[in-house]
């Protein structure tokens, strides 16, 4: 017969004639005590041994039956004053035997309760007195407790044990403790022979075949074993937070904005006002494309209003920058830096259809920048692009909606100052704290649209708008300090995998 190795050890270790500790089954056999109990209860099962269960006690002294075992009792104590105090005669004050006796506190109560259980004497209305009769030389809980003491619990009397638990002079401890015995079948199979099991783990379709599935043991599964790491694909965290962010502006009332990431110069730059000579229109700062060379279509009566806002400006109280302005310039195609480009196609009316104010609008996209790549700086990024439309706003209203927005991600530390931008008046650029770094960082950039910017689009309403980069929200919610971390080649795995976006 086969068996698993366990098993085996087991058998040949048990005997018929008498129980043997699993304990010490396994202590000869080399096994784990769990290793040894599972094999036995495995073989009872099969019948070929059988388990005996038993509760040992063990008696152990706590500390204040450890003093008492080297000292005396309290009631013994007391009982000795009581004698000395002449109260085998007759009563005699409580007061003055307790105050000879020495003993103190918790002692003391010890002393009376245990007293004229013990039949020493009684206690009466502040009085004692004292059995001439009794014997505290052979108190059976003094035995007993020195029995314990002694390791030979079998000699002390039950009820003093009992007692003592009580008292808390003693702990009991409980063990279990399991024996094996050979039945008869037990004695059979070691006489026909048993052998170890080859242990497999894996059962294949030749073992089915085979038939030799029933002569393998099979090896046990460990539940408690550490399983392999498996990494699945998952949404990038920078997506997992647009959508989140889409999610709060959605919330907070706005609608999704959506259009090309390469564009003409027109929607990037011109619409905002910016002076085609202005240094961030060059190359320097953004992508130009060879192909397509310009844009196929742009509204003809938009772009004569945009070049004459360039040109004279809106109205009595504008200038216009008095340069050179060509339609062909607008027409060049770019990817865009911005997305605010977006914003421009939604409030020129040509995107969604005339507005009516108040609207809320949002896009959250990438842009695209010819920087130099560091720590806090990409090619290509996210903005988190939106405006209001809306009679009368002001400064509070933009900080406002910053401060509702930003708490929704925990930040709520930010920062306004002033800054410049052609298209906006005033401008604000927005800065929050780096939670690792406690560094100020630059995290948007906003305003309220000049009337330059809106009357050619034919807005008669404020607009306040912004472009926040979704990257820089990451650093302040995850503590990142390198945005090559979680974007590009570089990027770190383990912390990609690991990063949890909080909805
Ligand atoms: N376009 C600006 C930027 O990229 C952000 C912005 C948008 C500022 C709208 C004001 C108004 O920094």
């Amino acid at each position: 017969m086969k068996r698993p190795q366990a098993q085996v050890a087991v058998l040949q270790a048990a005997d018929a004639q008498k129980d043997r500790r699993i304990d010490d089954v396994a202590a000869e056999a080399d096994l784990k005590p769990e290793a040894a109990t599972r094999a036995a209860f495995e073989l009872e099962a099969d019948g070929l041994v059988s388990v005996s269960e038993e509760t040992l006690e063990h008696y152990e002294l706590t500390d204040e039956g450890d003093r008492y075992v080297r000292e005396s009792l309290p009631e013994q104590d007391l009982y000795e004053a009581a004698i000395d105090a002449g109260a085998a005669d007759g009563p005699v004050q409580m007061g003055q035997v307790i105050g000879a006796s020495g003993l103190e506190g918790g002692a003391v109560d010890i002393a009376l309760s245990n007293y004229a259980r013990k039949a020493y004497g009684s206690i009466d209305s502040g009085e004692i007195t004292a059995n001439q009769d009794a014997d505290p030389g052979s108190d059976p809980e003094m035995l007993a407790l020195e029995a314990v003491a002694d390791r030979r619990v079998e000699d002390a009397d039950t009820d003093a044990l009992d007692q003592l638990e009580r008292r808390g002079h003693l702990d009991v401890r409980e063990e279990t403790v399991r024996s094996v015995q050979l039945t008869d079948d037990g004695v059979t199979a070691l006489m026909e022979g048993v052998e170890a099991a080859e242990t497999v783990d894996q059962l294949t379709p030749e073992m089915l075949t085979s038939g030799e599935w029933e002569d393998v043991a099979f090896t046990e599964y460990n539940v408690e074993a550490d399983a392999e790491d498996v990494s699945h694909g998952k949404e990038h965290i920078l997506r997992q937070t647009a959508n989140r962010v889409k999610d709060t502006l959605v919330g907070m009332g706005f609608s999704e904005m959506e259009g090309p990431h390469a564009d003409a110069q027109f929607w990037i730059n011109d619409c905002l006002f910016m002076p085609q000579d202005h240094p961030a229109r060059t190359h320097w700062d953004q992508f130009a494309l060879e192909e397509p060379e310009e844009i196929g279509h742009l509204p003809p009566d938009l772009v004569e209003r945009v070049r004459s806002a360039h040109k004279e400006g809106v109205g009595p109280d504008s200038e216009g920058y008095h340069s050179p302005w060509t339609e062909d310039i607008a027409r060049g195609m770019d990817l865009r830096g911005h997305t605010t480009s977006l914003s421009m196609r939604y409030l020129s009316g040509h995107q969604v259809g005339e507005l009516d104010p108040p609207e809320r609008y949002f896009s959250v996209e990438k842009v695209y920048r010819n920087d130099t790549l560091d720590p806090t700086h990409l090619l290509e990024f996210f903005q988190i692009e939106g405006w209001v439309m809306a009679e009368d706003l002001s400064v509070r209203d933009l900080m406002g909606t910053f401060t509702e927005f930003y708490e929704q991600f925990g930040i709520t530390d930010l920062e306004f100052k002033p800054h410049y931008n052609p298209y906006t008046e005033p401008s604000f650029e927005l800065f929050g704290t780096h939670p690792e770094t406690g560094e100020v960082v630059e995290v948007g950039n906003s305003g309220i649209f000049r009337d330059e910017v809106l009357t050619p689009l034919g807005v008669d309403c404020d607009v306040m708008a912004w472009g926040l980069s979704l990257e820089r929200l990451l650093m302040l919610m995850y503590g990142f300090e390198d945005i090559r971390d979680v974007h590009g080649t570089l990027c770190d795995l383990e912390l990609l995998r690991e990063t949890e976006v909080i909805r």
